[in-house]
């Protein structure tokens, strides 16, 4: 594993990467024609194509290739008084400082005191406030009347779906501890500062899982997922390793319901390492917090011991975007090839948004039927694109920077074989293959997908 202190890999500024998702299609601001709105981004149609990717990744290596976790979908406003249960209307809260001039708001642990070690405003340099605790969770009122009594919370996690349902799960699907109830949804903070592209959002989605297991056992099953969850960021979405870091919380920072918590963090170009994923012991805080505050029993039986048991939870839980844009700086690379310079996302397959692109050599009408063709072949089977616009080499460029792993050349030999070339965007390679035999060896090319 990668030292803290290393330097972020490439050396490139977030610019590249903001730049890059925006002008191909990855990522684009909110609401971006009535000037945005800070910490709300919207996918584009290449974004989505890869989030969905990095979903069904997860949901496959978390849900559908085990035994012992299922998947549920919750609602995201849910009764206020599962986050008086779970702590977050008491302690979801981070330490703010207003500005008394500009009026502009700040995280106090994010200020640093000027050369006279005084706090003051970074933006005017005014006076600020006393710090004060902000609660992060957006507040919103249910039915027609917007009163005290009408108040109600967008989610902060996904995580207590999961808890409040743990005995529907339980007794419907028949499980058995230790098994898990895994989640991916929407989740919202109102962050004092939000900020790093799409590290830090205000809206923004979480894929969780709630792992329940025997009192005692929670400590050995902590250590199992920490292995899993990193082997997934390497072995599965092919992050290097030298830029992934696992960092245990010390005491004083862990959260009011977590025993131990080890956090994932990624090397990125800003502020080096930082948290991707957090896989948490959560004791029985949960569980027992929702028994007191529900006034219902939340207990397993345990046949081998013949006692009701208030399961413990080891919680792997992680952001979609910041995964995203993990995923999308760790498989950048700029080469020189021949006279010109080559962007590459070198992504896994499965993660690549468009799988193979349909290139005509030209756009003669010879050959746009038959490259047509070949369009319709694949697009059942394969998320594609068909361009036939400028030069062959400015299209193998445009299809290498958003990371496709095959482009399908239609030339005038196909008029005479019937055969077409796949140029392989790692090696840059062309390998002549029978129409016949396209989708089988696409299939070689592109695994799991
Ligand atoms: N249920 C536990 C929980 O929510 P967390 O560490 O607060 O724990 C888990 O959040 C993950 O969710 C983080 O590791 C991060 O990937 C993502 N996340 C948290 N806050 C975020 C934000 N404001 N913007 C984007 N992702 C965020």
């Amino acid at each position: 594993m990668a030292d803290k202190q290393a330097p972020p890999e490439g050396g490139r500024g977030m610019d590249t990467f903001v730049s890059l998702c925006k002008r191909r299609g990855f990522v684009f601001q909110s609401s971006e024609i009535y000037g945005g709105l800070g910490g709300f981004w919207d996918y584009g149609p290449l974004g989505v194509e890869m989030k969905n990717n990095i979903k069904r990744s997860w949901w496959r290596y978390m849900v559908q290739e085990r035994d012992d976790v299922v998947g549920i979908e919750t609602s995201i406003i849910m009764n206020p008084r599962v986050w008086e249960a779970s702590g977050h209307v008491g302690t979801f809260a981070d330490p703010m400082v207003d500005c008394k001039s500009c009026k502009h708001r700040f995280r106090t642990d994010d200020l640093k005191p000027n050369d006279k070690g005084q706090l003051v405003c970074p933006d005017c340099g005014g006076e600020l406030t006393e710090s004060r605790m902000f609660n992060l969770m957006f507040k919103t009122y249910v039915g027609p009347v917007a009163d005290d009594a009408s108040v109600a919370y967008l989610r902060p996690e996904t995580a207590q779906g999961m808890f409040v349902n743990f005995e529907n799960v339980l007794t419907t699907m028949r499980r058995k501890l230790p098994f898990g109830i895994a989640q991916i949804g929407r989740s919202f903070r109102n962050e004092i500062t939000p900020g790093n592209f799409i590290f830090r959002d205000r809206e923004f989605e979480q894929m969780e899982m709630e792992f329940f297991v025997m009192p005692g056992t929670d400590e050995e099953w902590h250590d199992k997922w920490i292995e899993a969850r990193m082997r997934w960021w390497t072995d599965v979405l092919g992050v290097r390793q030298e830029n992934l870091l696992l960092r245990e919380h010390a005491n004083e920072e862990l959260s009011h319901y977590s025993k131990r918590t080890a956090d994932i963090e990624y090397n990125f170009p800003f502020g080096g390492f930082s948290e991707i994923e957090g896989i948490a012991n959560r004791s029985d805080f949960d569980l027992k917090q929702h028994e007191e505050h529900a006034g219902k029993t939340l207990r397993y039986f345990d046949e081998a011991s013949g006692q009701q048991v208030l399961p413990y939870v080891i919680e792997p839980a992680m952001g979609i975007d910041r995964c995203f844009l993990t995923v999308l700086i760790d498989s950048y690379a700029e080469e020189d090839v021949k006279d010109e310079k080559r962007t590459v996302l070198r992504l896994k397959p499965q993660i690549a948004p468009i799988k193979a692109a349909i290139l005509p050599l030209s756009r003669n009408e010879k050959l746009v039927p038959p490259a047509r063709k070949v369009w319709e072949l694949l697009r059942p089977h394969y998320m594609t694109q068909y361009d036939d616009a400028q030069s062959i080499g400015r299209r193998y460029r445009r299809q290498d920077e958003i990371g496709t792993p095959c482009c399908v050349t239609v030339d005038f030999d196909t008029l005479e074989d019937q055969a077409v070339t796949i140029r392989d965007r790692d090696e840059m390679t062309q390998v002549r293959v029978p129409i016949a035999n396209l989708l089988e060896t696409l299939r070689e090319k592109l695994p799991g997908c």
